[in-house]
């Protein structure tokens, strides 16, 4: 009997050794595939440390059913293929990632790992002009690249293709920005890239927006006009600007 028990745990060991690895996005769907078709064997879906059922299939019965699970964090989560016995996951949260065992009775006995491993969705980064004095003399303009909430990220700034700086945080933060100084009258693309290992989202800078309102004192027509900031970073016109700084 121990024997036997000793054996089984030895499965479940290899199995998590040989197991396949899926990386899905907070709010997606995942389908966790048999690779058969279901024929005369009995079919089981666990989940996590404790080996919870979710599904078990008694195909003599005909009988598909899924469950809860632990705290019934899979209710109306579940999808089951009723021909080949794969899993779909709806609508994944963090609380789903983990280690899932299918498990094949039979002569065809399988067993296979999936450990599935949640990413947040990223957020788009927020391009904002940094300085806190529009100097005529200036003709750089500061922009920082931030996105709040997030964790395991890189956030990054791109000239073309080539990385020009780049930071990463593994754990939960609350900010993360990266500052640019770039001049009004480059020509190149600038792009602020946040990342996850599955996923990205840009944000390409746009010098005559994200730069605004300094952008009068180096066209050639001289815009009339005298930037001044608030604290919260938000952009006010305050005056006409004097002719004699541009
Ligand atoms: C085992 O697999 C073979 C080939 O895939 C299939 O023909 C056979 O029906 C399976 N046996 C059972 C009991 O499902
Ligand atoms: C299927 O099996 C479950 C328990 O394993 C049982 O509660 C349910 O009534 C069965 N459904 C059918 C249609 O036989
Ligand atoms: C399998 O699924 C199809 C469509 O979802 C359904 O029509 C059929 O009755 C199901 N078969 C069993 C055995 O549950
Ligand atoms: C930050 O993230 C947590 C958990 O992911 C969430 O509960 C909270 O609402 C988020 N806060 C903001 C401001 O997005
Ligand atoms: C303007 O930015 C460039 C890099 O884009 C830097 O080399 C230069 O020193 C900056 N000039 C001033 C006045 O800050
Ligand atoms: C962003 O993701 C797309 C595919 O989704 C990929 O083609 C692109 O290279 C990624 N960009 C960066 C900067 O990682
Ligand atoms: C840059 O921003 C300006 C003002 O918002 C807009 O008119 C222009 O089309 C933008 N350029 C690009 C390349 O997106």
């Amino acid at each position: 009997m121990f024997c036997m028990f000793a054996l089984c745990l030895c499965w479940w060991r290899l199995a998590g050794v040989f197991g396949e690895s899926v990386s899905v996005t907070e709010g997606d769907s995942v389908t966790l595939n048999t690779d058969t078709q279901i024929s005369k064997d009995d079919i089981r879906w666990t989940f996590g440390a404790e080996n919870s059922i979710i599904v078990k299939i008694k195909i003599k019965r005909q009988n598909f059913s899924t469950y809860d699970g632990p705290d019934g964090r899979f209710r109306d989560r579940l999808k089951l293929d009723n021909q080949t016995g794969s899993l779909t996951i709806m609508n994944i949260r963090s609380e789903h990632a983990g280690d899932y065992i299918l498990l094949i009775t039979g002569i065809n006995r399988t067993i296979k790992t999936f450990s599935v491993s949640v990413y947040a969705r990223l957020p788009v980064p927020v391009l904002t002009f940094s300085s806190s004095q529009c100097s005529p003399s200036q003709y750089n303009c500061s922009v920082v690249c931030s996105v709040v909430n997030v964790s395991a990220v890189s956030l990054s700034w791109y000239k073309g293709n080539s990385v020009l700086s780049s930071i990463s945080v593994s754990d939960l933060s609350i900010s993360l920005s990266l500052p640019l100084e770039v001049e009004y009258q480059d020509k190149n693309t600038y792009s602020c890239v946040i990342n996850n290992p599955i996923s990205n989202q840009t944000t390409q800078l746009n010098i005559t927006k994200h730069c605004q309102t300094c952008e009068g004192m180096i066209a050639p027509t001289c815009l009339k006009q005298k930037c001044s900031y608030s604290n919260n970073g938000l952009l006010q016109v305050l005056q006409t600007l004097d002719l004699r700084y541009c």
